[in-house]
């Protein structure tokens, strides 16, 4: 399996939980190497070009609302098949169905406030991570 990288970011409910290093050990952890790591302010315009994908569904609004509601950690995460790895650690978007031990169902508030949001695909990982980094950001 070849070593690539993903893209994640610990969300609002976490950080204002003090949670971004707990989470972070959890992804180290789960053999994932922070590559690059940054904690910003999303500004709106931001936050809607990053989740674009889902401009139509309805809870649209309020996911944007959310994720500008307070600082988030983007990172960048190094590692085996690093999208699937982070998937794992994460566990299902509703930490109702996320499966015990993972970040949602151990840390997050609801579906919306799910704590951490990690790419779905290598070819998504390459948009979002160049979304938020510069190539001289990044440091294996
Ligand atoms: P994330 O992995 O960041 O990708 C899109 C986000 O939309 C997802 O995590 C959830 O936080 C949010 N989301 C997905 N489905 C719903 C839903 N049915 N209601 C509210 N938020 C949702």
């Amino acid at each position: 399996m070849a070593v690539t990288r993903t893209f994640s970011i610990i969300k609002p409910d976490a950080t204002r939980r003090n949670l971004t290093g707990a989470i972070t050990k959890m992804l180290e952890d789960a053999g994932l190497r922070v590559v690059a790591s940054k904690r910003i302010q999303m500004t709106k315009e931001q936050a809607e070009g990053f989740y674009a994908v889902h401009a139509e569904r309805p809870f649209f609004n309020d996911l944007v609302s959310f994720m500008i509601s307070g600082p988030v950690v983007v990172q960048v995460l190094e590692g085996e098949d690093a999208v699937k790895a982070n998937r794992d650690v994460m566990g299902a978007t509703n930490p109702a169905d996320a499966a015990e031990g993972t970040i949602r169902k151990t840390f997050a508030e609801s579906i919306e406030a799910n704590s951490a949001h990690g790419s779905d695909s290598d070819e998504n990982a390459a948009i979002e991570i160049a979304y938020f980094f510069k190539p001289e950001e990044i440091v294996g």
